[in-house]
């Protein structure tokens, strides 16, 4: 017979699945709790017009997207950062500074499937908004760090490639391109690291093929791996932008080492980020070993709550996915066995004795305690079974004996000891035993 399937990259989640999935969640938002952040939401399905030349081509070309029974032009959400700016944009004014704020959602994107990526996905976002400088960067980058570190990794499982779009363009404008150019180049350096040479077709495609000294030039940027290797490149440069630039990179990389963080983030300029948006620092994670797509992504956007009708406003934020993220956890063994063991597990002589013990489950579940029994009367050895294999603590027996002396059988799981209780003490007993 035939069964619909889901479609491809959407995932199910069953019970075991959606433990782990509320694992991550819940620490992902202790984190973010602990740095002070406050938590919104936002509609799944937006206009459009809202991605449209805002979040990049590539992006644009993996939207789900339809006319609406209204004639309207929508999408599912590919990404939450258009939709913060929105948010946070109509009420600036309002609003304390800075705004710290995350969201723990789903994204959709039609993209190619591959292990790490799917069709829909989960992204912890996390922005600060109302903060031009790059003590903005240190709260984020920190925050990044914490949420993956609170699952027990280390700096032997990720680090963070930081980089910055800014020194990119005081770069190639010295080296005397323009606008147009420069963004070609970003593109190139963008897909370098998957294509290598190949990634400059596009860029010769639309402005003519690069001067050789000049692509060495780029090819030797892009494979700076440190702070004093950019001081080098760029002191034959000059110009006004680039001492404050520096003292920016000096103050966010003195900043994360204070809090001892440095050995996570390392200077790279072969990130640039291929969203539209971004306008300064970038930054993503990977693990290590290399063998996964991208933990994590982000970087600041000081002109996209402008650009989508707000007021100016420096912002600058990351998101993490859930999918290569459980990959490295499971790899290193750091997704925990969820238990969905009961507490207690009551076994229940007859009809008489079920509605005795349907009060104490009563009790006891408003208690706090999870408690389970059969639904249906069978034999007591077959319950007894099924109290073993629930793994509960304390088995309640309500027998015919128990029954008429007015008393519950206890039997302790573990050790196999039983003793009876008098009825109107069971919940006193039960805590005891749980607290102890
Ligand atoms: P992004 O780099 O497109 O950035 O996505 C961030 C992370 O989401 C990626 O590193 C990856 O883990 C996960 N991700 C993205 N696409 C997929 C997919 N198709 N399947 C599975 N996981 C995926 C952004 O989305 C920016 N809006 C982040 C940001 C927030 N920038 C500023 N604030």
């Amino acid at each position: 017979m035939a069964t619909f399937q889901t479609l491809p990259g959407f995932r199910e989640f069953y019970p075991e699945d959606l433990a782990r999935r509320n694992h991550i969640f819940r620490l992902w938002r202790q984190s973010a709790q602990v740095f002070g952040f406050a938590e919104y939401d936002a509609p799944i399905l937006e206009p459009l017009e809202l991605y449209k030349a805002k979040s990049g081509e590539e992006i644009e070309a993996q939207l789900f997207s339809f006319v609406d029974k209204g004639g309207r032009e929508v999408a599912l959400r590919p990404e939450m950062t258009p939709t913060i700016c929105r948010l946070v944009g109509a009420r600036a004014n309002a609003l304390k500074r800075p705004i710290k704020w995350f969201s723990i959602a789903e994204f959709y994107r039609y993209e190619r499937m591959q292990k790490g990526r799917g069709r829909s996905f989960n992204q912890f976002n996390a922005d600060i908004f109302g903060e031009p400088g790059p003590e903005a960067e240190i709260e984020l980058i920190a925050l990044l760090i914490q949420c993956l570190c609170s699952f027990g990794l280390t700096e032997q499982d990720f680090y963070i490639r930081l980089s910055d779009r800014n020194l990119w363009f005081y770069y190639l404008e010295a080296l005397g391109l323009d606008e147009a150019r420069i963004h070609g180049v970003l593109g190139v350096v963008d897909r370098h690291e998957k294509y290598g040479d190949e990634a400059f077709k596009a860029y010769t495609e639309k402005f003519g093929a690069l001067d050789a000294a000049l692509q060495g030039k780029i090819l030797a940027f892009l494979q700076i791996k440190s702070l004093a290797g950019l001081e080098r490149t760029l002191a034959t440069i000059g110009g006004d932008k680039l001492g404050p630039r520096l003292a920016d990179w000096r103050k966010l990389l003195g900043g994360l080492e204070a809090m001892g963080l440095a050995r996570y983030v390392e200077v790279d300029l072969g990130v640039v980020r291929g969203l539209a948006y971004y306008t300064g620092f970038v930054f993503e994670a990977f693990d290590r070993k290399g063998a996964l797509r991208a933990l994590a992504g982000g970087g600041r956007y000081d002109d996209l709550v402008q650009k989508l009708g707000g007021p100016a406003l420096p912002a600058v934020g990351f998101a993490i996915g859930d999918m290569t993220f459980a990959l490295l956890l499971e790899q290193r063994g750091l997704l925990p066995a969820i238990g969905s063991a009961p507490d207690i597990y009551c076994v229940i002589g007859g009809e008489r004795e079920r509605m005795a013990a349907f009060a104490d489950i009563h009790l006891l579940r408003t208690a706090g305690y999870r408690v389970e029994y059969p639904l249906k009367d069978s034999a007591f050895g077959k319950q007894f079974k099924a109290a073993a294999e629930s793994q509960a603590k304390l088995a309640l027996i309500y027998g015919t004996d128990e029954l008429a002396k007015g008393v519950v059988k206890i039997r302790d799981l573990t050790d196999r000891t039983e003793h009876e209780v008098p009825s109107a003490q069971l919940v006193t007993v039960v805590r005891d035993f749980f607290s102890t």
